[in-house]
């Protein structure tokens, strides 16, 4: 294949197309948000564990000439990555490359916006759970919501447009501000999704014990539509901005912008999946919610050559599940700070 070309997309064994890769770039986060990570971290992989620029580059332009189409860059917090920049300028320069986005809890990006922008992301989407400055420090536990704030703003002057908030909402956490974060999609260039948490051990540090809050804490995305449609007036269905994710999208009657709902516990949107997620550390991912892994920076150290890549690329795809439950025994384990969301 010449460079740039690209394959058409290829199909799992369940037929679904495969177009769009998760890349977490740092298992690192400077944020230590309740529903997400333990007080006191996790342990952290070694530099030399981590993928060098190079390698991710490399690994992301066999997946363009595969035929994905939606590179997402993730974390723990991309931000926090040494580099980032210059990662997103070689990403950028990758023939075929289009879709180039990254989730980000948007502290660091009143710095970062604009050097982002001029190397080539499109977009960003920005983890917000709360407009209230109190409430983000305890979600949070380091943040400060003006940071937060201040980076959207940057991010929107630097033009990574559209800007997607992402809002996990967990019950006696920040439910009760549904309404008022659904109301700023009346205003421009506000786009926000409320997302089902999803009950996850690690959260905890540790494999065992009660997470009342976090097991009580899901709020079908139902109810959430619910309690806008009362108090807000109704939700129309529309296509949503650009993206490749799996937020069902709505507007309100005269909002500027859009109100997604991603559900991962009520609608299992498995048969539409569309992804693989690469970790940190070279591995690739079939599915969030199995451990199911295929390692590519050993092969890749090894002196691999793309088909052989490739090859592993169809392995995964091969591997991806038909569904998988988030149930609490299914959730032990996973790490959402080192694969990203
Ligand atoms: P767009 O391209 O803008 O549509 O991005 P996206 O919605 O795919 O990306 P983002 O990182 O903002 O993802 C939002 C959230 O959706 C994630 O943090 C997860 O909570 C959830 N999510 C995304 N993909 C999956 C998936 O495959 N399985 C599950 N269970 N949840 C997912
Ligand atoms: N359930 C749902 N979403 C989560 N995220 C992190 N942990 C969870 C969880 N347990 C989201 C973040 C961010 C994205 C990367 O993943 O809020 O938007
Ligand atoms: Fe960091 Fe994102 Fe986890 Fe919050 S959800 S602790 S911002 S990785």
């Amino acid at each position: 294949m010449l460079p740039g070309e690209r394959h058409k997309p290829y199909r799992d064994a369940y037929d679904r197309p495969i177009q769009y890769l998760r890349v977490s770039v740092t298992d690192r986060c400077n944020l230590r948000c309740v529903y997400c990570m333990p007080e006191q971290g996790v342990p952290l992989l070694s530099h030399d564990d981590i993928l060098r620029h190079e390698e991710i580059a490399r690994i992301v332009r066999v997946a363009i000439e595969m035929g994905f189409i939606h590179i997402r860059l993730t974390g723990g917090e991309p931000l926090a990555r040494k580099g980032i920049v210059e990662l997103v300028a070689e990403l950028a320069r990758i023939p075929g490359m289009d879709d180039l986005s990254m989730t980000t809890n948007g502290i660091l990006l009143r710095q970062y916006a604009e050097p982002l922008a001029q190397a080539g992301l499109r977009r960003v989407n920005i983890s917000l759970d709360t407009l209230q400055p109190d409430r983000f420090r305890q979600i949070t536990r380091l943040g400060r919501l003006e940071d937060v704030l201040a980076g959207r703003q940057a991010a929107l002057a630097a033009g990574l447009q559209p800007i997607k908030i992402n809002t996990v909402v967990v019950r006696g956490l920040n439910d009760d501000e549904v309404v008022a974060i659904a109301r700023k999609t009346m205003e421009p260039h506000w786009h926000v999704r409320f997302i089902e948490v999803m009950p996850l051990r690690s959260a905890l540090g540790t494999a065992s014990g009660a997470t009342p809050w976090i097991d009580d804490g899901v709020v079908p995305s139902a109810e959430i539509r619910a309690q806008v449609e009362a108090e807000l007036g109704p939700l129309t269905a529309v296509r949503g901005e650009a993206g490749g994710g799996p937020a069902r999208y709505y507007q309100l009657s005269g909002a500027a912008g859009t109100l997604g709902l991603i559900s991962p516990i009520t609608e299992h949107f498995c048969h539409s999946c569309n992804r693989l997620r690469l970790t940190a550390d070279g591995r690739l991912l079939p599915c969030l919610l199995s451990d199911a892994a295929i390692d590519l920076r050993g092969p890749l150290r090894a002196g691999a050559d793309d088909e052989q890549l490739s090859d592993l690329f169809r392995q995964a795809m091969i591997e991806k599940p038909a569904s998988y439950r988030v149930t609490r025994n299914a959730a032990t384990c996973l790490s959402m700070s080192k694969i990203g969301g």
